[in-house]
């Protein structure tokens, strides 16, 4: 069974839109786990516009699955990750003024910096994945950097997806044979919906986890939060 890690940044958006608290971050967390969540992802940016560092503590507090920081490893970030020990940290390549995470790692080019990085987070006792590309020599590379895992960027799968399911698919599954050989987990996520998510995790049978935010959560504007998260499960069975 493939893992829902619901990304709350979008909550966060809203919440930070008006300066107060609504909606609550920390109740909406744990009613996504309530409604049957399978884990709670947050991606602090550094300009803080969406999950700020300040909710990393209480958040982790109160989720009771599994939570997941992403972001692009700042020395500010590695210091509050390794202070908040979530169980996964998903390391990701995306510059301080991204709208959006748009691309994976080169990890060949920067795996001197990854490995330092993921040892780090490891003396935490911090499980590891590293954002990429469906790309053989990337994961190679993920292998060598000692990450746990990988978290494929799915943006490409699900804009060509619209057009030829076969050919936006056909590089995911063949990239996630072999990360099963090298013997990395598999996770995944950006723009997945309800449209896409069902064929995906069809094609990779050692998907472990997806996390989703934007779609689920422009979802649950039509059919709640409660409706929209068994919705997603149903597409992971
Ligand atoms: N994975 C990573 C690394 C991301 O940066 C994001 C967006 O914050 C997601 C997954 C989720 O993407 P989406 O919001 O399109 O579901």
């Amino acid at each position: 069974m493939t893992r829902l890690s619901v990304n709350l940044n979008k909550v966060a958006l809203i919440r930070n839109a008006r300066g107060g608290n609504i909606p609550d971050l920390i109740e909406v967390a744990k009613d996504c786990e309530r409604f049957g969540a399978e884990g709670i992802t947050v991606h602090p940016r550094p300009d803080q516009r969406h999950v700020r560092y300040d909710d990393l503590a209480p958040l982790k507090q109160i989720v009771s699955t599994e939570f997941n920081i992403e972001g692009n490893p700042t020395p500010e970030f590695l210091t509050i990750v390794c202070d908040i020990k979530p169980h996964q940290c998903t390391l990701v390549p995306d510059a301080p003024d991204a709208l959006t995470s748009d691309a994976g790692w080169n990890t060949v080019k920067h795996g001197d910096f990854l490995r330092d990085v993921i040892d780090r987070l490891h003396a935490a006792g911090i499980r590891t994945s590293l954002f990429v590309d469906p790309d053989h020599i990337m994961l190679d590379g993920a292998k060598e950097v000692g990450t746990d895992r990988i978290e494929f960027y799915t943006g490409p799968y699900a804009h060509q997806f619209v057009s030829n399911p076969q050919s936006a698919i056909q590089p995911f599954s063949e990239a996630a044979k072999h990360a099963d050989q090298l013997g990395l987990g598999v996770n995944a996520g950006h723009d997945l919906n309800l449209h896409n998510l069902r064929f995906f995790n069809q094609n990779l049978p050692n998907l472990l986890e997806v996390s989703i935010g934007h779609a689920l959560i422009s979802d649950a504007l039509y059919f709640g939060l409660q409706n929209v998260i068994q919705m997603y499960k149903q597409c992971l069975v």
